[in-house]
């Protein structure tokens, strides 16, 4: 099939690489002119494991184009897919005004009939608004669906291809012939395309994204409540997770959710609710919780350097939003550093794939290193911000050269308590016991 994907960033590469790798005709548009010549030349914009490789491929095989032409590409496309940013406005609501541009100029170039799918995350009435702006210069056939993407960053291309549904909200029996048929191979193992009406589609992104957000404040509160009452989070989370219907995923307690999705997406549903009229009580505390939990090591670190920092110096391992990305829209890291920045202390970070974007932010506010071991030397601690896989089994023995105190602090819950003790480490991490060494020795 012969398929447009307008907007090359994230969301838009994947959809238009993983189609072309399914053997469909595909050309990305962009506006971006220095971005569209570095893909054409075969050079990828963006790090997701596994992408370069298909998307090399066909580039080569040139099943794969790229260009600045609305016009051009999507001359001889009958699937216009719009992967754009909604990026949230002052008030929290998605701003929708590069959806609304690129539709304008479809309907002032469409000749034929074409598919016109939102791929990006938009509030519920969107299609209708894409619709609307078509419609005012074009007047033939034409369908607009909404197809949210489910793709996590770090294993987008998996997800795709091999995705637990695929949702298509469509109001014409014609747009789900084609939509049914687009994505018919990546449906093979059974797993459902399930069709619904336009709104619903556009709301079920939300409702995803929010459901899956409660389940982690839900589980850091849970986490709060462990270290007041000396229980054990992970215990607890095994205990429930294995009852099917609360499932064993997304139980993980942490230093909050981040990334571009999730924070945006709850924030966005709340401010819909606001408009009509309704308040979606549970998404406020949700997003609360959150904002609290990205600092919830601080008053650890605080109560163990008796609430004086200044001069002290962190060693910080992760500053991607979560592992497998050098994606550091909010990052818990961030929201750490700029804490301990503000206390007068120092900051030397490693991460494996995002100290170029961290760089880009913070210039020479904090250090980096090249592994995970320099940035330790001499430095009075270790917090944990991303649980990348390189971190779960270090050298303990370099670590304790390196640091000046056997203290660590950990965001992410990587260790076993009793062991890290053993090896005479102070130790705190996210709802469990804190371990003291000093303590089993008075
Ligand atoms: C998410 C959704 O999973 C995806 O379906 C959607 O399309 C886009 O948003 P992504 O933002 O890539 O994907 O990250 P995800 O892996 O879902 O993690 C989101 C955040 O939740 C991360 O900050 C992660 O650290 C946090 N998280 C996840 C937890 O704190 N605990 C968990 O148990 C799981």
């Amino acid at each position: 099939m012969k398929i447009a994907v307008v907007g090359t960033g994230y969301v838009g590469l994947v959809t238009g690489t993983c189609f072309a790798e399914t053997g469909n005709d595909v050309t990305c548009v962009d506006i971006d002119k220095k971005k569209v010549e570095k893909l054409s030349s075969g050079q990828i914009t963006i790090y997701e494991p596994g992408l370069e490789k298909l998307f090399l491929r066909n580039v080569k095989e040139e099943r794969l184009r790229f260009t600045t032409s609305l016009s051009e590409g999507i001359r001889d496309a009958e699937i216009v897919f719009l992967a754009l940013p909604t990026p949230p406005g002052e008030d929290g609501s998605a701003d929708l005004k590069y959806i609304l541009g690129v539709a304008k100029d479809l309907g002032e170039l469409m000749t034929d009939y074409k598919v016109i799918i939102d791929k990006s995350t938009v509030p519920v009435g969107t299609a209708e608004k894409v619709y609307a702006a078509i419609a005012k210069n074009y007047v033939g056939d034409f369908d607009v669906v909404s197809n949210p993407e489910f793709l996590r960053e770090g294993v987008a291309v998996e997800d795709f291809m091999k995705p637990d549904r695929v949702v298509i909200g469509a109001a014409t029996e014609r747009a789900r012939k084609v939509m049914g048929e687009l994505y018919g191979p990546f449906v093979r193992s059974g797993n459902p395309i399930i069709f619904m009406d336009v709104r619903s589609a556009e709301l079920t992104k939300y409702a995803a994204n929010s459901f899956l957000a409660t389940k982690i404040s839900f589980m850091n509160e849970i986490a709060q409540l462990c270290e007041r009452l000396g229980a054990d989070v992970d215990m607890v989370r095994r205990g429930i997770g294995s009852d099917d219907r609360i499932g064993k995923r997304f139980l993980f307690p942490g230093i909050g959710y981040g990334g571009s999705c999730f924070p945006k997406d709850v924030q966005a549903l709340v401010k819909s609710s606001k408009e009509v009229a309704y308040d979606f009580q549970i998404l406020n505390a949700v997003m609360d919780v959150n904002e609290k939990q990205k600092l919830h090591l601080l008053p650890k670190i605080n109560k163990y350097f008796k609430g004086n920092l200044k001069g002290k110096r962190f060693a910080l391992w992760g500053l991607a939003f979560k592992p497998n990305t050098d994606d550091i829209r909010e990052a818990p890291a961030l929201y750490i550093i700029d804490e301990l920045l503000k206390a007068g202390a120092s900051v030397s970070a490693y991460d494996p794939e995002a100290v170029n974007n961290v760089r880009a932010l913070l210039g020479d506010k904090i250090s980096f290193t090249e592994n995970q071991y320099d940035c330790l030397e001499g430095a009075d601690a270790l917090i944990i911000a991303t649980e990348w896989n390189e971190f779960r089994t270090p050298n303990f023995l370099k670590i304790v050269t390196a640091l000046k105190n056997k203290v660590i602090f950990d965001g992410r819950n990587l260790f076993e308590t009793d062991a890290i003790k053993e090896l005479g480490f102070y130790y705190e991490s996210v709802g469990r016991a804190v371990a003291d060494p000093n303590e089993s020795e008075k």
